[in-house]
């Protein structure tokens, strides 16, 4: 469904992301694991169309992206939940979730959609009317991945959901990716939590300075004695 071919990402004469090529295939969860500063984020800001790549493609359900309009990746399909998550600090919860469907007039699944999401988490139903930018870091999480499924996207991007967070809130957070997940939705998740994103995904590839070092189930990336030696702290 994504296909990254020969990604490359520069900020000025540095080399963020030294062309990665990796996929996505329909209906699976996949992690891109790494330390901080690995390339995580540049790499999902280039597909996701917030910056330019440097050079390679990316492409989605056999379409070319690369160079598209950002505004249009939703339209195609794309939602991404971003690093610190870009919730609308001045508006509610509730307007918050609206906003996710803002390109959608099918009202009636809107509301299904968002009896989901509140049963996702009862937390963003509890506090509906409450401006987003008073909420804790873990509710803003859920709110912006609950903003991002109002569009009911066919790609979900999550840029490190347990960024921050107390233990017990990314145990919640993660039984709704999973549970997401579990319904089908394709996933590109990225995490510096290795240990959390290899037990929640089918398959990961796992970024080193700019590039990908290995890659492969998830179960045997968890087993692989290089990836406990320097991701799991053993
Ligand atoms: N806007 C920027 N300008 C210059 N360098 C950047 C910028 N954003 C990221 N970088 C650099 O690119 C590298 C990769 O960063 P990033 O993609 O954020 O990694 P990760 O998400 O894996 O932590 C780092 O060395 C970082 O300092
Ligand atoms: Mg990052």
């Amino acid at each position: 469904m994504l296909e990254v071919t020969g990604l490359r990402v520069a900020y000025g004469g540095i080399q963020a992301v030294r062309s990665i090529t990796f996929h996505v295939n329909e209906g699976e969860m996949v992690a891109l694991i790494g330390a901080n500063g690995a390339g995580k984020t540049s790499t999902l800001k280039a597909i996701s169309r917030v910056i330019d790549a440097a050079g390679g493609d990316v492409h989605f359900c056999g379409e070319k992206i690369t160079r598209i309009a950002p505004h249009d990746m939703i339209s195609k399909g794309i939602a991404l939940v971003p690093e610190g998550r870009g919730v609308f600090p001045r508006l509610t919860v509730a307007e918050n979730l609206a906003m996710g469907a803002f390109l959608r007039n099918d009202k009636p699944e809107i509301a299904t959609d968002l009896a989901k999401i509140y049963a996702y988490f009862p937390r963003l139903k509890e506090r509906e009317t409450q401006l987003a930018g008073t909420l804790s870091g873990g509710e803003q999480q859920m709110l912006a991945i609950g903003r991002a499924l109002m569009s009911r996207p066919k790609l979900l991007l999550l840029d490190e959901p347990s960024m921050g967070l107390a233990p017990i809130m990314v145990q919640k957070i993660f039984e709704v990716i999973r549970a997401v997940a579990a319904e089908g939705m394709t996933i590109l998740l990225i995490e510096q939590n290795a240990k959390l994103a290899l037990e929640s995904s089918q398959r990961a590839y796992v970024m080193e300075s700019g590039v990908i070092t290995l890659n492969g189930e998830a179960a045997k990336l968890l087993d692989d004695p290089k990836v406990r030696a320097a991701y799991l702290g053993e």
